[in-house]
């Protein structure tokens, strides 16, 4: 089955959904998403979403939050895209409680901004505990009531197609390479259909499930960073994945479920397990360094003592207040037995955000010809060697903006792509293969958990390269033939991210931002 749609997207999380809302304005849209509507990262965001909102009495400024995020990115970031983001933020948020997003506010009436780490002033707009929860009801809202968009739920975006399918050699030398849309397995059927777009965005997310403990969805599995790479695509930044320093520690829990820095931001000290303070030890910032810091600590406390966990320590804090702000917090440490105001909360490190991914320009363009990426996909600059927390809600509406007006220029110039394939579905199915299939996940995420984690050296990357190459090999194998399944793709996708990260990480010979090896000492 083929269809046309003038734009497909590729996720439904801040990304996707807030560039439907502005180029349906240019043409029919067609949204898809691998799960339920709502079920992305962006559902899960807790801190909230950074941006200098020019209140008055704030005293805070744009030169102040581009130097924290250069800060965090130890450096490396696009000063450029840092500079975008930042400046373009009041208006996108703006924009965001505009489409009917409700942020808190104070007694007097005031955003009630918190503080995360890295941060030097209170200027993260949030919905209690839940704030990507807020965002994604008040934009699916929109989006569902819209009548050019239309979202498919349960279609999985095998593929994007270009002229390789049409029979022509495409390599990563090949200068014009062009998406004409992309395959989706209709998971309702189980039949592949053909999508044909003029413009395609890839707004597909993190790849949290690369590793053993993640606080991602079951949705991240890095789809579009493989999908493009595969293509021919650039790809850029993928050794800087981030470890959020605080998911409880509860080992039967997957995915792992976050205890926001924006507790950190209000009070809350990290603790050995005999009690003591130890970040004064690593950073002058205490618990609210940035994250590749905090984490790195804990990952050192741990190992050091043979511990399992460390303390996040909310005794001190205005019970009233806490309840206020982090009810959801609260509830779940309750819903394990942890009583916040009177006993410390295990928390430990977790896989949690992909700095890098597809790399785009500031119009959000890939480099493949009418594909642009935009969100945890993509790779902006924005975030160097490290993002800073809350910064990626703010570049996904960021870009989304910018690709959005870059697309409604070009879209009744591009010509849909006539006499394309259909997916080849030729292939046969065994039981015993999904056995296979859920080993060699495991065996991925141990092998990244293992050696490519929160601290490197050249020993682990060899050692996990050479190990990832067995299983990608197997893959490969698997995947011709046996009937295209979704949890097939996933696990081809998810050995292709951790290759993909192993190998920049291999090519990095310094300790930078999240990179961290032993081999080589910090830099100054
Ligand atoms: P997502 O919201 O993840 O959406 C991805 C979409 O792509 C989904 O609809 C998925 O189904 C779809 N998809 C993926 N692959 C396919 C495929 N093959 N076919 C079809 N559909 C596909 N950031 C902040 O700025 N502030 C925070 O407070 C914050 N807190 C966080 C807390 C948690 C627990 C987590 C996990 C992340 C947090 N982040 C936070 C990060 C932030 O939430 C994400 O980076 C951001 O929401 C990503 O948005 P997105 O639109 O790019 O992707
Ligand atoms: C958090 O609430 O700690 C997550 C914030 C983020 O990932 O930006």
């Amino acid at each position: 089955m083929q269809r046309k749609v003038d734009f497909l997207i590729i996720g439904s999380g801040i990304a996707g959904i807030s560039y439907a809302l502005k180029v349906a304005a240019y043409g029919k849209v067609l949204m898809v998403t691998k799960s339920n509507a709502d079920e992305t990262n962006t559902k899960y965001a807790q801190g909230g979403i950074a941006g200098v909102m020019k209140f008055a009495g704030i005293d805070d400024n744009y030169e102040k939050h581009i130097q924290d995020t250069l800060n965090a990115g130890d450096y490396i970031n696009d000063e450029a895209a840092v500079r975008i983001v930042v400046t373009e933020a009041t208006d996108r948020i703006n924009e965001l409680i505009k489409w009917g997003t409700s942020f808190d506010k104070d007694d007097q009436g005031k955003y009630d901004l918190a503080k995360e780490g890295g941060h030097s002033a209170h200027r993260i707009l949030h919905h209690k505990d839940n704030t990507g929860w807020e965002i994604e009801r008040a934009l699916l809202q929109q989006a569902q009531s819209h009548p050019n968009i239309e979202i498919a739920t349960h279609y999985y975006a095998l593929d994007i197609i270009t002229q390789h399918h049409l029979g022509e050699f495409v390599n990563s030398k090949t200068k014009n390479v062009q998406c004409y849309g992309a395959y989706m397995l209709n998971m309702h059927t189980q039949q592949t259909e053909t999508i044909l777009a003029k413009i395609t965005l890839m707004a597909s997310g993190g790849a949290g499930h690369v590793y053993e403990s993640t606080t991602n969805p079951t949705i991240a599995t890095g789809d579009g960073v493989a999908m493009v790479y595969r293509a021919k695509g650039k790809i850029n930044g993928m050794e800087f994945v981030q470890f959020h320093p605080t998911s409880l520690y509860n080992p039967a829990e997957k995915p792992a479920y976050l205890i926001s820095e924006a507790v950190r931001g209000f009070g809350a000290v990290l603790k050995t397990i005999d009690g003591e303070k130890f970040m004064h030890k690593y950073d002058e910032r205490e618990s609210l360094a940035p994250r590749d810091i905090v984490a790195r600590a804990i990952d050192n406390e741990m190992k050091t003592r043979g511990q399992d966990y460390v303390y996040l320590d909310c005794r001190h804090l205005d019970s009233v207040e806490f309840e206020k702000h982090f009810p959801n917090i609260r509830a779940k440490c309750a819903s394990i037995g942890i009583d916040v105001a009177t006993q410390m909360i295990p928390v430990v490190p977790s896989a949690h955000y992909m700095c890098g991914g597809i790399k785009v320009n500031e119009h959000a363009q890939s480099s493949i010809q009418n594909l642009y990426a935009v969100g945890e996909c993509s790779s902006t600059g924005l975030h160097g060697a490290n993002r800073l927390a809350s910064n990626s809600l703010l570049e996904a509406l960021v870009y989304s903006h910018r690709a959005a007006l870059h697309a409604a220029t070009i879209v009744n110039i591009v010509e849909y792509k006539t006499q394309l394939p259909d997916w080849n579905a030729s292939r046969t199915a065994s039981p015993e293969e999904l056995v296979l299939l859920t080993q060699s996940k495991r065996e991925v995420q141990t092998i990244m958990t293992n050696y490519v984690g929160i601290v490197r050296s050249n020993l682990r990357l060899k050692r996990a390269f050479d190990r990832l190459l067995i299983i990608h090999n197997e893959a490969e194998l698997l995947y011709q033939k046996t009937t295209v399944s979704v949890q097939l793709c996933e696990l081809r996708n998810l050995t292709k991210v951790a290759y993909l990260i192993t190998k920049a990480a291999m090519q990095r010979h310094e300790s930078v931002g999240l990179h961290y090896t032993i081999d080589y000492p910090k830099k100054q």
